[in-house]
């Protein structure tokens, strides 16, 4: 049964896996036998945890790449080809909002998230489907949100670039079905990240207190709680389920 869930000899990248949800995600699938290739802008942090999951046993390699930089994004993928033979999954993580009502935004703050939420993970996911349509097998991941599905007051960017990101995972799914890739889609709801862009809300104990009402387990979720959804939709145990966005909110979606 444990089979189902090994990732044994499976080439996986995962974006933004300096910190939080990214990093957590990294350290399981490397749990699972995955060798993880970590990304981030910054070499530091990545190699952090390139290094706690070599520590742990695993199989690891940091690559430093902006994800919005088509040019860097194209050579990563062909050097992951290169060193490790193939990408089987890639977890589309990479991402933030920046906590601006429509009204505040501008342009060029607009196309920013858009930009790192959507386009960035559209361009990653078609350079990384060429191999895995030779191969006839790959995993698409995208980290979508809960914002996708229920609007924040002030996020106005985030909350369309994500609801984008599950379209495109839809589309992505029924185009590469047929060979042999499944591309599905996380939507996480608030979640105890060190330091990310909701640390300002966490810092004020009524607002921490009332998103954590607003959930059915009446808690904000730990970093570490879509390790099992990641796994499940990286390998083998998900292999009839495409095109779907599994939320992981602590119910927030289904209170009123
Ligand atoms: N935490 C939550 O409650 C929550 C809820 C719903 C959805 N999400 C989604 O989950 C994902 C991770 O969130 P998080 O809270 O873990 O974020 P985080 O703690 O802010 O970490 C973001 C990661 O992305 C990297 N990054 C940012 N821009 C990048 C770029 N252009 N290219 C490469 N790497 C980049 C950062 O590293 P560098 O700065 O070194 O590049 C960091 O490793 C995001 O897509 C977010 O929208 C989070």
């Amino acid at each position: 049964m444990t089979q189902i869930f090994s990732l044994d000899g499976k080439v996986a990248l995962v974006t933004g896996a300096s910190r939080g949800l990214g990093r957590a995600m990294a350290l399981a699938l490397a749990r699972c036998g995955a060798t993880v290739v970590v990304n981030g802008r910054n070499m530091d942090g990545i190699a952090a945890t390139r290094d706690a999951i070599l520590a742990a046993g695993g199989k690891a390699s940091a690559l430093a790449f902006d994800t919005t930089d088509a040019t860097a994004a194209a050579a990563a993928i062909d050097r992951i080809e290169a060193d490790h033979g193939h990408l089987d999954i890639l977890v589309n993580n990479a991402g933030y909002g920046n906590g601006r009502t429509a009204s505040e935004t501008s342009d060029a703050q607009w196309d920013e998230i858009v930009g790192v939420d959507l386009n960035a993970c559209f361009r990653l996911a078609r350079l990384a489907s060429v191999g895995m349509i030779r191969r006839g097998w790959g995993r698409i991941i995208n980290i979508s949100s809960i914002n996708a599905h229920i609007a924040r007051e002030a996020n106005t960017s985030y909350c369309a670039a994500k609801a984008g990101l599950e379209g495109m995972t839809r589309a992505l799914a029924v185009e590469w079905g047929p060979k042999g890739i499944t591309v599905n889609a996380i939507a996480p709801g608030y979640m105890m990240t060190p330091d990310n862009m909701d640390t300002p809300l966490r810092a004020d104990p009524a607002k921490r207190d009332w998103f954590a009402q607003r959930t059915a387990l009446r808690r904000w979720g730990q970093a570490d709680e879509l390790d099992g959804a990641v796994v499940f939709l990286a390998g083998d145990a998900s292999a009839y389920c495409t095109g779907h966005v599994l939320i992981v909110d602590g119910g927030m979606s289904v209170k009123i």
